[in-house]
């Protein structure tokens, strides 16, 4: 008897008309497209349909399953440190603009006895990627073996990584939702964050669901729904996941971009910084803390007494990277001053993700090489008093004919009133 098969084309052709994905049909081309049977042309138009015509929860979580199938699942479960199990926990954002957390969070609960095995990803859309930022330190390398993540794991209590092994059809997708247009769709959110948390081998997960215009889905119901949907794929799969929804109207801090959130991140950790990114940064380290069954230690502490600084330096010497040698910023800059006196309104994040972007931050083909001076400084945030003629924001490239581009993203993104803008929480909820 002849086996069936399946085609691309009648695959792509079932969702684009509205169709549900059979599990075959979703383990075949999610194989295919991993092992290059099926090609980059043929993926993008498939990823536009399902952006297009979303999935059932069944087709998520088969989705979600089988880009974990496509490649290797890490087991840290045996390992110990100082004669103890490891805490293995782990935290993901949705994406967002401004959101360094990950780089002062790993330390801090590295300093409270967590462990943490963080795939990471680069910068998606007009929200950058952890990985280009902490790449901007000279000498990082998030290319670590399953070997050196293990040792670190053991030796220092975290490793920051690019997902290599792990769920590689998501490696391949996400690079081509980039630069395809589909980033935007709860499904392939979902599938993509869950398959490398699910492989990364954590035993606990907590979520950042960004909420507000610099968001994917920047409806507080979409943002929601994604939350319900990963945290139900993360239990289905044995990792007690957990949920806070954030706002992400504004962006988080003062630095956006890849060196300047380092810059950035680095004042957190030597006790200082902006205070939406340490009360977020805090908030999701008592979540971590709580869900790996530590107790004992306060995160604010590690910031205060500089043992979360000294964690960091640790692993970003372990990784390579030369924490005394000068981050780059680029070499061109433009300021955009207050042309009247007031109070800082509202500041559009979707704007200052997009003029980061044009910057040179992001990338708009694949694989291209981001600019790690890119960025913009935010010198008055929502609510704080202007002065006539003051410098509102800073642009950094490499490249001057980005200025303009990157200038026109921002204008209307901003406005300088008589009043405050309402305060908008920086946690909205929790979802378990
Ligand atoms: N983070 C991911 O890993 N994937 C997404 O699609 C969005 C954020």
């Amino acid at each position: 008897m002849t086996q069936f098969t399946f085609d691309a084309p009648t695959v792509i052709r079932t969702k684009r008309d509205g169709g549900v994905l059979s599990d075959a049909a979703i383990d075949w081309v999610i194989d295919g497209y991993t092992r290059g049977r099926v090609d980059d042309g043929q993926m993008a138009a498939l990823l536009m349909a399902i952006f297009l015509r979303g999935m059932t929860d069944a087709e998520i979580a088969r989705w979600t399953a089988a880009m974990v199938a496509s490649g290797e699942r890490f087991d840290f479960t045996g390992l110990r440190r100082d004669g103890r199990p490891l805490a293995l926990v782990d935290k993901h954002s949705t994406g967002g603009v401004g959101d360094k957390i990950t780089i002062p969070l790993v330390p801090v609960v590295m300093a409270c006895g967590g462990a943490v095995p963080q795939a990471a990803g680069r910068g998606l859309g007009h929200t950058g990627g952890t990985l280009d930022k902490l790449e901007a330190i000279p000498g990082f390398t998030a290319e670590l073996s399953k070997e050196q993540i293990r040792q670190q794991l053991c030796d220092l209590g975290a490793a920051i990584f690019a997902a290599g092994d792990l769920a590689p059809a998501d490696r391949k997708i996400y690079a081509l939702r980039d630069v395809t247009g589909t980033t935007e769709s709860l499904p392939l959110i979902a599938s993509s964050v869950m398959s490398k948390k699910i492989a990364e081998g954590a035993r606990a997960l907590v979520l950042d669901t960004k909420v507000g215009s610099g968001a994917f889905l920047p409806s507080e119901d979409e943002a929601r729904a994604l939350a319900r949907t990963m945290v139900d794929l993360g239990t289905a799969h044995g990792l007690a996941t957990r949920a806070l929804l954030t706002d992400m109207d504004v962006p988080l801090g003062r630095a956006v971009g890849n060196a300047v959130e380092v810059t950035e991140s680095l004042e957190v950790l030597a006790g200082g910084g902006p205070d939406d990114v340490v009360e977020l940064t805090l908030a999701l380290a008592a979540e971590m803390l709580d869900a790996a069954g530590l107790d004992g230690v306060d995160p604010a502490e590690t910031l205060r007494d500089g043992t979360a600084m000294d964690r960091f330096r640790d692993l970003v010497a372990a990784q390579g990277g030369d924490l005394s040698a000068p981050l780059p910023l680029g070499a061109h800059t433009e300021t955009v001053t207050a042309s009247r006196g007031g109070t800082m309104g509202r500041i559009d994040a979707m704007a200052v993700g997009l003029a980061v972007w044009r910057l040179g931050a992001g990338r708009s083909a694949p694989g291209e090489q981001v600019q790690f001076g890119a960025g913009v400084h935010v010198h008055r945030r929502p609510g704080e008093p202007v002065a006539a003629g003051e410098a509102l924001f800073t642009l950094y490239t490499d490249t001057p004919e980005r200025l303009g581009p990157a200038l026109a993203e921002l204008d209307g993104g901003w406005a300088v009133g008589d009043t405050a803008p309402p305060h908008r929480p920086l946690i909205l909820d929790r979802i378990t």
